[in-house]
Parts: C-alpha cells; structure tokens; sequence
C-alpha cells in the first residue's frame, strides 16, 4: 500500500462523510501510514499509539488477538505483540489499518491498525514535562519534535517564503554580500572578531555596506542571511546569530522605505493567517493582533513626538537625545494594537550611514535628526526593524566615522559609492526570529530558531 501522510489519512474520511454523491460515503478507509510514537499506552490486552508525523498526530489502536494469534508463535517462540508490547515514545514503525472518526481521539480520529511493521525501537526519549529551560535547551535536537517547536518551525518557513515571496513579486534581485567582513557594518560593541590568518577580521552584522554598492548594478535588491552581534546581555530578544532580511533600493523616499516595511509585515501576517491557523491553534496565540496588523495602519510618529506620548501618556521622562530604551519601547508599544514606526531619531544614537534630516541640517550636531526609523512590534515584542535613508554627503559619512573611532582606511570601497554617481537610496532590516517570536507569541526569541546561538547557548 502506498503511504500517505498522518493528515491526508484523516481528510480521506472526512470527505467519505461529506456526503456528496460523487465520492463514495464510506465511514471508514483504508490507509498506510508511519511515523514516530508521540504517546503510548497500553495493556495486555490492548495498545494505544498516539503516532506522529510531521503533519499531524492520530490514535492507533492495536489488539492483542490481532498481533499474538494463539497457538500461532513466531520464529524464536515469540509473538510480534511482544515486540509491539515494548514500543516506546520516539520509536519509528510503519502502519496498516483502517481510519474512522472517533471523537475521543486526541485529533479526532483512530486507526485499527491489522499491520504494524516496527522500522526501529527508541531507547527511553530524554524528554519529559517536568523538564526546565536549562535541560530542554542541552536537548534542543530532540525537543524540536514536539508539537510546540513543529508548529514554531512551520511559521518560520511560511516567513521566510513570504519574505522571498514579497521582495521578488516587486522586482527585487536577492543578492548575497560576504560574511566575514574587513569593516564592521554597524560599529559598536556588538561586533564579533575572527582571527583571520593573523589578521583581524569581523563578522556580519548586516549586508548592508556591500548591498549598497551592488545596488548600483541591479537597483533593489534584498537577501535573507546569518547577522551576527556579540550581545554579552541576555534578554527575550537577543540572539548573537540571527537571520536577517535586509533591502536595499535605489532613488526610494524616506516615506517609501516606511510603506515597504509596512507592507512586508502585512504580506507576512496574511500568509501566516493564510497557512497556520492549526499550528497558531496549538501555540494557543491570540489572533485578534495578528488579524488586526494585517489590516490596518501602522501610526506613524517621530521620535521627538513619541517623548511627547511617553510623558503624557506613560508619565515617563525621556531627555531628548537620548536613544528610547526597551522599556520605553515596551510602553509605547501597549498604546496600540498595531506595530508602530519611530522616525527621526537624534543623530548621535544612530548608525553613521543614517541622512541627516533635511529640515534639521542648519542645527548643531547635538540637535541633529536622522532620516532613520524603527518598526516597533506590539505587545512589547520590541524592535522588529531598523531602517534609513543613507547619507549621500561623503564628507559627512567621513565625519561620522571618525565620530564613532572607526578607521577611514577600512572604508575605501564605500566611499566609492558616494564618488561615482551617488543617488538617493535606502533600506532597512528586520529580524526574522524577532517577527517569527512575536507572531508565535513566544516568551523568548530562543525558540523562534531551532538551534539559538545566544552568550550561554553554545551547544547543540
Ligand atoms: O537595527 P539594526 O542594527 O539595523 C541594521 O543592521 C541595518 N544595517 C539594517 C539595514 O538598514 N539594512 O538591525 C536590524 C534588525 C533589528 O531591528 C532587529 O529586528 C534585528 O535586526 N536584530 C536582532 N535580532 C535578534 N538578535 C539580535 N541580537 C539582533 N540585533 C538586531
Ligand atoms: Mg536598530
């Protein structure tokens, strides 16, 4: 018999019972069907198998007289009920039998099962309920199988289709910039050294620098790839290796770059409302937010307006100049019901490729703004993006660097992008594990990627 998935086996006989007059209505189908043992209970009698595949899980039901015919032992004397009787969670067999509905089954449907072919008995599975963070985590490989981390997994890959989906339908190139990098990308603290031959050497922290000058060739582009940040704090929100979805496009707009981050987030939650409503279901999110992001605008304030709304509304002071903090961030964000966007933030926070805000040029460097913006995700999820307008001055750019301690002489090749034909252009970045985490729901971003890489999480 051909095989056929955990969750095709139970649409077989729902249809049977949909009762329309082309399909035969049967209450019951045959089906093969395999996978592992996700729960099992038994008797001498009887054993039930709660079987997992990747789709679904369903009961099967085994009978003693089915599996130990009497007077009829195997080879060595003994009877497959023997071999059946020793199936542990996590074992691997292959199934016959017949599906029906059965309204007290876990999903809703059992299978008699006539045949069971045993591919591999498991040793005790080193997972349990009672297990805390610590433990789960050393045995990330194998807690990847729960129904938990499944329906994690599930939505990611629908972001991470809908990303690609997204950018490509609006005439983006995906171009890939190098990894290891002879200049930081963000500066900071955050970025990590590899010992390169002797020579000092970083990792990514966005594709950014190498993006722009390939946008000179193909106008928009945009990538999905490892970002790497030496975060020392350990926060629900850090990871040090994340997954990152940067664009990058040619003679955009401030306002432009804004409606696209906008978009993607509404392309985003569609899909993932389109495709995991089951896998939501088990994760028990709450889809009222999901549903409500999806549909209507996002507000719009700038930085200066959003101090404002943290005074007034928050009884919150901010000085002005001085980054928002998490916590502000966490505030504002329970005013809403939708992401909200941040803009023009004080250029002394910000990255040094950010454009100085038109309106703000004439002022001293302590009162300048940015062109920059962040997509703040509700229900305290914090930053989902960072995103700007890009210097085009290059005499600017040089300044800033030197602000920051950088040295010139690493940057060679990006100035060259503000010396032959420079243009006004931008893009942005948003964190996939951050929008992954706040559209499952999760408590930590740890579980919106299958094995987390954070300042305590090495291994697996
Ligand atoms: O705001 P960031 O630092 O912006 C950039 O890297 C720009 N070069 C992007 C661009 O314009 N092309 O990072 C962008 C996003 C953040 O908003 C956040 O969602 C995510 O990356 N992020 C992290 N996610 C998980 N763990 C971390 N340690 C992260 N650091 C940043
Ligand atoms: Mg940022």
């Amino acid at each position: 018999m051909k095989f056929v998935s955990i969750q095709e086996a139970m649409k077989g006989v729902s249809h049977a019972h949909s009762g329309s007059s082309k399909s035969q209505i049967k209450a019951s189908a045959k089906v093969a069907i395999r996978g592992w043992v996700y729960r099992e209970r038994g008797s001498n009698k009887m054993k039930f198998i709660v079987l997992r595949d990747s789709t679904n899980i369903i009961q099967c039901v085994l009978k003693r007289e089915d599996f130990a015919p009497k007077g009829v032992p195997s080879k060595e004397g003994k009877s497959q009920w023997d071999e059946i009787d020793k199936l542990r969670i996590e074992s691997s067999v292959e199934i016959e039998g017949v599906v029906k509905k059965d309204q007290r089954a876990p999903s809703g449907y059992e299978v008699s099962v006539s045949k069971i072919n045993i591919i591999s008995q498991s040793e005790n599975f080193p997972i349990n309920k009672d297990l805390n963070e610590e433990l789960l985590g050393d045995r990330r490989h194998l807690w990847l199988r729960s129904r938990k981390m499944t329906s994690i997994m599930k939505i990611r890959s629908t972001v991470f289709g809908a990303i690609h989906k997204y950018f490509r339908e609006k005439g983006f190139y995906e171009h890939q910039s190098p990894t290891l990098l002879g200049a930081a990308g963000e500066g900071g603290s955050s970025v990590f050294e590899v010992n390169y031959f002797g020579k000092k050497m970083f990792l990514a922290q966005t594709w950014q620098l190498h993006a722009e000058a390939v946008m000179f060739a193909l106008e928009k582009i945009y990538t999905i790839a490892p970002s790497f940040r030496a975060e020392k704090s350990k926060t629900s929100r850090h990871l040090t290796e994340y997954w990152h979805a940067e664009m990058e496009e040619a003679w955009t707009t401030f306002e432009k770059l804004q409606d696209n981050a906008e978009e993607l987030v509404k392309f985003i939650l569609k899909k993932v409302l389109e495709t995991n409503l089951e896998e939501l279901g088990i994760l028990k999110r709450d889809l009222n937010v999901l549903k409500t992001s999806s549909r209507k605008k996002f507000p719009r304030m700038t930085y200066s307006e959003s101090l404002k709304i943290l005074k007034e509304k928050c009884k919150m002071k901010v000085e002005w100049g001085k980054d928002l903090r998490t916590i502000e961030e966490d505030n504002l964000s329970k005013l809403y019901d939708t992401p909200i966007i941040i803009t023009d933030y004080p250029k002394k926070v910000k990255a040094f490729y950010m454009k100085e805000s038109p309106e703000t040029l004439k002022k001293s460097e302590d009162k300048k703004t940015v062109q920059g913006f962040d997509l703040i995700g509700p229900e305290g999820y914090g930053e989902l993006f960072g995103g700007s307008q890009r210097e085009e001055n290059l005499e600017i750019i040089k300044e800033n660097l030197k602000r920051d301690g950088e040295d010139l002489k690493n940057y060679e090749f990006y100035f060259d992008t503000r010396k032959y034909g420079s243009i006004p252009h931008g893009g942005f970045g948003m964190g996939v594990e951050r929008i992954v985490s706040w559209i499952c729901g999760l408590d930590s971003i740890k579980d919106a990627i299958p094995f987390p890489r954070t300042v305590t999480r090495l291994n697996p």
